[in-house]
């Protein structure tokens, strides 16, 4: 089998596809054949040595989520079969890293795909999905009517936010860097945006137009939740002040610039700023719950997720480099 491994901190070129042996299941294992797995920031963050936590050293196989098609299974597993489509739990990955056409996992750390979701997808969902889902249902619980601001509209985590929040009856504002993305997100059945807003508008500052969104829709007082990837210096400064009353900020990236955030408003708002995680759900009742809710959603065409490309594992330099660029809408996907 092929298997990636980042050999020593730093550039695409220190990614090296390499055959190794096929592995065997212990009894309660399976053996997966990977058909999709989800590529993520954090795949080339530890990739640069910036998210060691998460990599340990090299040499590791990056990769935090996958999906495929049982190909062996362990003499003790019974309620697993040969040819059966799965999807890799969120712990399972750790420590392993998916980047590579097979994987061994306890049969209890799958998940069973219904039919109707396409092979490609299937590792390519519990990221963006689960993020959004834990932090803004199980955490949040949005409320119909609420207005959710959801910085980088491009990206897979908030194009998930956005369907989520609309099912729930909340308004959604996206905000992007990038201009020339605005159309295709309009376009978009997944991109589910009330309102699309540039942040390098040069017309009127992004923060304003929001404001004017919010006292249209009703909410003098601002926005109720930001679920926020970019996290830092004047972005973070004006979001705070955009938070309504009661308000909460949550932050799960780090993409932005740090610098100075008067945190002031936040006394008389009575609002809070709170970090997202999505580990923390891992091994809670919730894990489950949101499993089938995500699956029986994406079965039925009610979530969505465009794919920004695909790419074989010996492509992976490529796919990495793409990523890299930033021009893409949605989930970038591994095909070994
Ligand atoms: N806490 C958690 O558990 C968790 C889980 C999953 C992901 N994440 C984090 O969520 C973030 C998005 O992940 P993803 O996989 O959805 O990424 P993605 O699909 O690759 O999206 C990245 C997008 O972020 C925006 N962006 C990049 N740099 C930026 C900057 N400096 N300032 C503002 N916006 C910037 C751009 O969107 P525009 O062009 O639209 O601006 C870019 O296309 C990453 O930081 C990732 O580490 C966290």
């Amino acid at each position: 089998m092929k298997q990636v491994v980042v050999t020593t901190f730093g550039g695409v070129e220190n990614l090296q596809v390499q055959t190794v042996t096929d592995p065997h299941p212990d009894p309660n294992e399976v053996i997966i054949n990977l058909t999709s797995i989800g590529m993520n920031q954090a795949d080339l963050t530890a990739r640069r040595g910036e998210y060691r936590l998460s990599s340990g050293e090299p040499p590791f196989t990056p990769g935090i989520e996958g999906g495929g098609v049982i190909a062996k299974v362990g003499g003790a597993v019974t309620n697993r079969t040969v040819g059966q489509r799965v999807i890799l739990k969120l712990g399972a990955p750790a420590g392993i890293g998916t980047y590579r056409s097979q994987f061994v996992a306890p049969a209890a750390d799958t998940v069973l795909v219904p039919d109707g979701i396409n092979d490609v997808l299937i590792g390519a969902l519990w990221l963006p999905f689960l993020t959004a889902w834990g932090a803004l249902v199980w955490r949040q619980n949005v409320q119909p009517g609420q207005i959710v601001l959801l910085p980088a509209a491009s990206s897979s985590v908030a194009i998930a936010a956005s369907q989520i929040v609309k099912q729930r009856g909340g308004i959604t504002i996206g905000t992007t860097t990038s201009p020339s993305k605005v159309e295709a997100l309009q376009n978009l059945s997944a991109a589910q945006y009330d309102h699309i807003i540039v942040t390098s508008d040069t017309a009127q500052p992004w923060w304003k137009t929001i404001k004017q969104i919010a006292q249209a829709e009703g909410k003098r007082r601002g926005v109720d939740v930001i679920f926020d990837p970019v996290a830092a210096g004047d972005f973070l400064h004006h979001e705070i002040r955009l938070l309504a009353k009661g308000g909460t900020l949550w932050i799960y990236g780090l993409l932005g610039t740090p610098g100075t955030v008067d945190v002031s408003p936040l006394i008389r708002k009575d609002a809070a700023i709170r970090g997202w995680l999505l580990n923390s759900i891992a091994g809670t009742a919730a894990e489950a719950k949101a499993y089938a809710h995500i699956l029986e959603n994406v079965a039925a065409g009610t979530y969505q997720m465009p794919i920004a490309g695909t790419f074989s594992l010996d492509q992976v330099n490529a796919a990495q480099t793409a990523m890299e660029k930033g021009t893409h809408i949605g989930k970038f996907i591994l095909r070994p």
